[in-house]
Parts: structure tokens; sequence; C-alpha cells
């Protein structure tokens, strides 16, 4: 009987999950959703992240990509993603090739697949893809022989975005584990909200959503958070508070009675600011939409933690690409309690 024991505990062991602490890199090549992601990896890249810091803020660089090539493959416009994967690449001694669709040969008619194979020709170690086809990073890893770094696919994932947002809140607020996190806005067309989910789960936040009807997801339960119509009721327990973006970009036809409405229902205006707790923090992905989905005292105002979420983006994103294009190379650098060489 107690053998039988023993051996179950054994085969039940074998299949734990290795604890977070245990985790020394990614167990796939890729990174491409928040979904697929285990606490443990999570972690390990937040932990990296916080190792780079220091260098990040001295300006030194990190060579864990010397000679190595990152291709930004963005289909889709982009400010802070675009040029923070830029600077995390620099920031680690690699090179970085920038790809617009609308400059390229796409405009000419040339696939998505035709046009990553040709660039995988040209022998990158890295390709970083944004497009507006959810899944289109699934299908380019499973097409080329490189490291895909999902940088948003439409509505589906953005998991840059949930690392960085989740590192900021810990830098503000210690941990995220039991904290309670209100995301209001179009749910349904976000990525950013269904990666912070994926994430802020995992860890052991409390996650609610807010949004106008016509922009909550069908059976939003089934995302395992708690959702409301209306703000405020929310509001007085958040430890952190998300606006996102009107997607109008992501709408068949406007979802919304009028942006004046969805600003007078749903944006974090500064009388509805002052339900929060003072030590409540206020967070964006960008871009703002400045007097409809927050007001400027809002997004600017001391609660405000939007512009450290950008300069995170960078550290958090030079995590990601150490531990896809030189998993080795990390692993022994954070071995050596992060000195260079
Ligand atoms: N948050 C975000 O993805 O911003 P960009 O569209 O500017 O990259």
């Amino acid at each position: 009987m107690k053998k039988t024991a023993s051996r179950k505990k054994t085969a039940s062991r074998k299949k734990t999950r290795p604890a977070a602490a245990a985790v020394t890199g990614l167990r796939k090549l890729h990174l491409l959703g928040a979904a697929e992601l285990s606490e443990g990896e999570i972690r390990f890249l937040l932990s990296t992240a916080k190792a780079f810091a220091p260098y990040v803020v001295r300006g030194e660089t990190i060579p864990l990509l010397q000679g190595k090539t990152v291709v930004n493959l963005f289909f889709e416009n982009s400010t802070r993603t675009r040029m923070s994967f830029e600077l995390a690449t620099r920031k680690l001694a690699g090179g970085t090739l920038n790809f617009a669709a609308s400059t390229s040969s796409v405009a000419k008619g040339e696939t998505l697949i035709d046009t990553a194979k040709n660039i995988e020709a040209m022998r990158p170690h890295c390709l970083v893809v944004r497009h507006s086809s959810a899944g289109s990073p699934w299908f380019l890893a499973s097409s080329v022989g490189v490291p895909v770094v999902n940088g948003g696919d439409g509505f589906h994932e953005h998991p840059t975005q949930a690392l960085l947002d989740v590192f900021t809140m810990e830098e503000k607020l210690g941990t995220v584990k039991g904290k309670r996190v209100v995301i209001i806005g179009d749910i349904a067309h976000s990525r950013v909200a269904r990666s912070n989910i994926h994430v802020l789960r995992k860890l052991g936040a409390s996650v609610a959503v807010c949004s106008p009807p016509t922009l909550m997801p069908p059976l939003p339960e089934t995302l395992g958070v708690d959702y409301a119509e209306r703000p405020e009721g929310l509001l007085r327990d958040a430890d952190v508070v998300m606006a996102l973006r009107i997607q109008l970009e992501r709408q068949n036809k406007m979802q919304i009675p009028s942006v004046a409405e969805y600003s007078q229902f749903w944006g974090l205006s500064r009388d509805r600011a002052k339900l929060l707790k003072p030590s409540a923090i206020i967070m964006h992905p960008g871009p703002v939409n400045r007097g409809v989905e927050l007001d400027p005292e809002v997004a600017d105002g001391a609660n405000s933690v939007i512009l450290d979420q950008v300069f995170n983006g960078i550290l958090v994103r030079m995590a990601v690409l150490a531990a896809v294009c030189n998993p080795d190379g990390l692993r022994g650098w954070l071995s050596k309690g992060g000195r260079r060489g």
C-alpha cells in the first residue's frame, strides 16, 4: 500500500509544473500568447526584466543579442510597441530591421507568408509581428524557422503589453496577488484586455471588466472575471484601473451611440477618479483618446503610471527577446548574477 502511494506521489510530482522559482526560461522558441505562458514563465520574464532595469537606467548595453538581427514586421500602426522592441534590441547589442506594410511589397499584393519567407531568407534571428488578423503569429511560427514574437494580433492577444502592465503594477504595488484590477473600455475588441486577464489571473489578481453591453464579449463569465455595465460600483475597491481605447477600427459599425456618450458614462473623468482609493494606480496601454476614456487631468495626474508603462515596455521586451533569441546566454548571464560579459 505504502509503495503504491509513494509511486502515485512520484507520478503526480512529475506531472506538476516546476515551481516558479525553478523556471529558467521559456518552454518554446516563440512568444505567441499570454494564454500559453505558465505562472513560472511569466515570473521568469518579469524577474529578468527587473534584472535588466539598472543597466538600462545607467545607459549600459547587455550584449545578449550581439551579432543577431530582430525584424519588426508590422502590418498595423504602432508607436510604443515597435519603438520599444527596437530599443530593446539595441540595448541588448542586436541589430533591427523595421518593416512597414505601407511602404513594402505588400502594397503590390505580396502575401504575409511570402513576405515572411523572403525576410527569413535574409537570415534574421527573430520576427516580431503585428497584424490585424487574429492568429497570424501562430501561422507564421508554424511556417518559418526563426523565433516569432507576437506584437499584437487583431483583437486576440498582445502578450508583451500584458507583461509590461503587470511589471508596472508590481513595481507600484509590490505584488498583483490579491489585488483588484478593473479594466474599463472596449473589452470585446481588446487584445490588451484578453492578454492581461490571462496573466493577472495566473498571478492571483482579481479582475473585473466594465463596458457598454455592445462592447462586452459574449459570456464574459467564461473569462473568469467579474463584469459590470457601469464603472462606479467597481472603482471604490480597485487597486488598479486600466482604461482602454474605443477601437473604432475593429468595429463593423459604431457599437456605441456616440463617442461623447461613451465618455459621459464610461470615461474616467475627474469626478469618477475621486471614487478611487488614494493608492490606486491609473493605467492605459496607449494611444489615449484624451477626453474620451480618460480626462486629461486624470491621464496626467499623480496616480497615472502611463509613462512608466512605456519605459517598462523596453525592459520586458528585452527579457522576451533575450529569452527567445539567446536562452543559453540569458541563463548564463542570470546565473552570474547579471554581470556583464
Ligand atoms: N500599446 C500599444 O500597443 O501601443 P502601440 O499601438 O503604439 O504600439
